[in-house]
């Protein structure tokens, strides 16, 4: 079964203590989300390989450690996990993107699929799938199992609120994918959102509300 990762370092509860306001306008919510990606970023990259290198100081010559030719794939589920790109290329700028477009039916709940473009050499790429919000799971499990009709090196998940229903759905659906999460939150709403959860991220990054 997949490897399930709570962060709860400090900064990234601190920051989600902004975000989950609802009194938190679109400008500085769309700076956290980032930020907040960035700080997952270093937990999910973590089993990133590196090989020994020697670097010559103005003093001596170093024994150091560069990544091992790594190559990485980011893939926002549209739209809200466009709000994580920006965190992730500060920390991995070499990382391509791809783009998988899911809008949820508001009476069904499950996921209407939009668009998907991958990069060309996907098949080369360790891919971290993007999306705040794991509600139903819906969206992210079809996300996932159109990401590997591309034949990714390895995929994971990379969410911020999770509720226990779609973390559980999304275990069984992909018990290959690990999932990184900043939040573990109660549970659905009749209308499937997330409580106490932060509301409709999409609307909240990009001012549609
Ligand atoms: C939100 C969110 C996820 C999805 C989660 O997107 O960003 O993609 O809902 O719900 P699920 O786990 O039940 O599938 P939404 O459908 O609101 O689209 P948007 O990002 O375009 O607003
Ligand atoms: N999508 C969101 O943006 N928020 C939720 O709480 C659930 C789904």
């Amino acid at each position: 079964m997949a490897n399930v990762v709570i962060t709860n370092h400090p900064l990234i509860q601190h920051k989600l203590s902004i975000i989950r306001n609802k009194e938190t306008g679109s400008k500085e919510f769309r700076t956290i989300i980032s930020e907040i990606a960035m700080l997952m970023c270093y937990e999910a990259t973590r089993d990133l390989p590196l090989k020994e290198i020697e670097v010559e100081t103005p003093i001596a010559v170093a024994k150091q450690h560069d990544l091992d030719g790594k190559k990485m794939a980011i893939v926002p589920i549209l739209r809200a996990g466009l709000g994580m790109v920006d965190g992730i290329h500060a920390l991995v700028p070499s990382a391509k993107v791809g783009h998988i477009g899911l809008y949820r039916d508001p009476e069904t709940l499950k996921p209407v699929s939009y668009y998907c473009k991958m990069p060309l050499d996907i098949e080369e790429r360790d891919v971290i799938v993007l999306d705040p919000m794991l509600a139903t799971g819906g969206s992210a499990i079809d996300a996932i199992t159109q990401i590997k009709e591309f034949n990714p090196r390895s995929i994971k998940f990379m969410g911020i609120i999770a509720a226990p229903e779609g973390l559980k759905a999304l275990q069984e659906a992909h018990p290959d994918v690990d999932i990184y999460c900043a939040a573990l939150d109660d549970h659905l709403d009749e209308r499937g959102y997330i409580v106490p959860g932060l509301g409709d991220a999409g609307d909240r990054i990009f001012g549609t509300i």
